[in-house]
């Protein structure tokens, strides 16, 4: 009772200190003030410039260009679109993995735990997504609280691929496991906090 109410204080803590970072970043500001971006890639590029893994943010985005145009929602959009995808595909290969025979029980729970936390970073995620979605439709809706919880359940999510690749670190896993396994939910972490970034710099424009 009394772990897992410290894990959740950890993980709001976590979330605040997350939030707060991105909120107050000064490059975002910066690039709002510039001259508009003449095409949709250039758009992407730019956009991708305040976030901490730029050319991992631009090679999963550009390919969605001709959707993206030059709309930051539809950037923050797509970003979350993209990691959900990349997030229920390594889900479903973790899920995989934990089944296979000849895990060594150690490993079985350190990989129980993570799927668990990949299940839930994926419920935040489209969450996030459902309530981005409310954006087009209707004007009955208060932008600063509803960005707000997306801004809380990317965190979130965050938070959770973060504890599941921390679960990794450890000497659990046998070697070859873990650096697959690690690579995957680090891919997925980045691209998280890519879209968190593009949320941010959404938020800072519309607001
Ligand atoms: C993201 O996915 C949802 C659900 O599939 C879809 O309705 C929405 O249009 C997508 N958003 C973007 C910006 O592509
Ligand atoms: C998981 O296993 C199923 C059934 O064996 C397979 O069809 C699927 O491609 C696997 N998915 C991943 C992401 O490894």
């Amino acid at each position: 009772m009394e772990s897992i109410f410290s894990k959740h204080i950890l993980k709001f803590l976590l979330i605040s200190l997350i939030i707060s970072s991105y909120t107050f970043s000064t490059s975002a500001v910066r690039s709002v003030r510039s001259a508009p971006p003449k095409t949709s890639t250039d758009f992407i590029r730019r956009s991708c410039r305040a976030t901490t893994y730029p050319r991992l943010c631009y090679n999963s985005l550009s390919i969605h260009a001709s959707k993206i145009q030059t709309s930051p929602q539809l950037l923050a959009g797509t970003a979350l679109n993209v990691t959900l995808s990349s997030a229920k595909t390594t889900s479903t290969m973790l899920l995989n993995l934990s089944l296979s025979h000849g895990l060594k029980p150690r490993e079985a729970a350190a990989m129980k735990d993570c799927v668990e936390e990949l299940s839930e970073s994926v419920d935040e995620l489209r969450d996030s997504i459902g309530e981005m979605n409310k954006f087009n439709k209707g004007r009955n809706y208060n932008f600063k609280i509803m960005i707000n919880d997306i801004q809380t359940w990317v965190s979130a999510a965050l938070t959770d691929e973060n504890t599941c690749s921390d679960g990794f670190l450890g000497h659990t896993m046998n070697g070859k496991l873990k650096a697959v396994v690690r690579s995957q939910i680090v891919n997925v972490a980045q691209l998280t906090s890519n879209a968190l970034a593009l949320i941010n710099k959404y938020a800072l424009i519309h607001g």
